[in-house]
């Protein structure tokens, strides 16, 4: 069994978390860390701790570490706004790179932010781009003279499937294409490799396997051979060569600092950095490995341990096809989920009927599958879900 980092994280007792992949638990020591920034820093320096304490650079500074995570260089990543927003300057940069060509192509199950910001994208602009959606093994056929750019989670959202980022951007690219990843279930998860795979641009999220804490800060890549092709449409203040000439006009600042808009969001981005601090202490390898032990584990139990219940696995076996999640689909997944939370693990529901296991391989063990396992097998041997409280659909599922 790899070594984790359990104990570096703050678990509530009990409670076995197989929901990192939404909201990623809290690392042991962030809220004193926090409790000092905001009494040292903000408190006593003021308006000086821009300057005193870097706050002016935390962007571009969180941005390197995460460089680190996703086979980029520390001048390709910038942690910043939220993913729809990244995703909103990408996919403009993007289509701005491939005049002439109209299709931005994605999958209908992509996550539907990453949906619906090319639709608002495509709207905003009017000028006759359309969103084409296709099943991901038909992305290849679909890659013709038209496409301006693919854009792909690399895990899905909801199977947990892998796509093949190297082989999928390489056939992008012979096709004239470019490509936005959307790295939000694969960083800190396991390896990244951007750059070996020649990805072109790429977002992610702060919140989840890199433990950032609620509403973090998401992350976003620009190769090099892109930074100075073109300056993205948000063109806030932050992001100009020299925010404090205060000029009338805009110019974009080099490289990936054009991607700033505005003023960060530091205690948030703070806590950040001190999950991805913690994060870089780890071997992505072995997290891939423990990872895969657990999925493995968690679907072995549920098959032996469940049968007999109707859940069908929609996750694939192939470990070079699987992230780091498991999911069933079942008719009665959300009270099923209502059930299992009641019970002390926690997992999440994806409509329409997606009971969903997110796996953090730096805080869960092979000993929490097993817990896991037997808590699902209990509920479904005694039909515990089915009780009327399960039933109500909350706002968030
Ligand atoms: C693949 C993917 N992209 C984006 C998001 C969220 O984007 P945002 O941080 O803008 O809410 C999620 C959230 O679950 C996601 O799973």
């Amino acid at each position: 069994v790899t070594h984790t980092f359990k104990d570096r994280f703050d678990l509530p007792e009990g409670v076995i978390y197989l929901d990192g992949n939404s909201l990623g638990a809290m690392p042991r020591g962030v809220a004193a860390h926090i409790d000092q920034v905001i009494r040292n820093e903000w408190g006593r320096s003021l308006i000086r701790a821009w300057n005193a304490h870097d706050w002016v650079n935390v962007q571009q500074r969180v941005g390197a570490k995460i460089a680190g995570l996703v086979g980029a260089h520390p001048d390709e990543v910038l942690s910043a706004d939220s993913t729809s927003i990244n995703l909103y300057k990408t996919l403009a940069a993007a289509l701005a790179l491939r005049p002439g060509r109209t299709v931005i192509l994605s999958t209908p199950d992509n996550f539907p932010t990453d949906l619906y910001i090319a639709g608002g994208l495509i709207a905003h602009l009017d000028r006759g781009h359309t969103l084409k959606l296709v099943p991901a093994d038909e992305i290849e056929a679909h890659l013709d003279d038209t496409v301006a750019v693919l854009t792909l989670t690399q895990v899905n959202y909801r199977t947990g499937e892998l796509y093949d980022m190297a082989r999928l951007t390489e056939r992008a690219q012979a096709a004239g294409a470019l490509t936005v990843w959307d790295l939000s279930h694969t960083a800190g998860a396991m390896p990244v490799v951007l750059n070996a795979s020649r990805a072109d641009f790429a977002v992610g999220c702060g919140y989840k396997y890199l433990n950032g804490g609620p509403g973090a800060p998401a992350f976003l890549f620009v190769a090099r051979r892109w930074q100075d092709q073109f300056s993205q449409p948000l063109s806030g203040w932050l992001g100009h060569a020299q925010p404090f000439a205060f000029t009338p006009d805009y110019v974009p600042a080099d490289g990936v600092s054009r991607y700033v808009v505005g003023t960060p969001p530091v205690l948030s981005s703070l806590a950040l950095e001190f999950g991805i601090d913690l994060m870089l202490e780890a071997d992505l390898q072995a997290l891939r490995h423990q990872s895969l032990a657990l999925t493995d584990a968690f679907i072995d139990g549920v098959h032996r341990k469940c049968a007999g219940h109707g859940l069908k696995l929609l996750t694939p076996m192939a470990h070079d096809r699987r992230g780091s999640q498991v999911s069933f689909a079942h008719p009665d997944g959300y009270a099923m989920i209502q059930a299992l939370i009641a019970a002390g693990v926690i997992g999440d529901f994806r409509a329409p009927d997606i009971l969903r296991f997110g796996f953090t391989p730096l805080y869960i063990d092979l000993d929490d599958v097993a817990v896991a396992v037997d808590r699902f097998a209990l509920i479904l041997r005694e039909g515990t879900w089915r009780a009327p409280q399960f039933q109500v659909r909350k706002k968030v599922t």
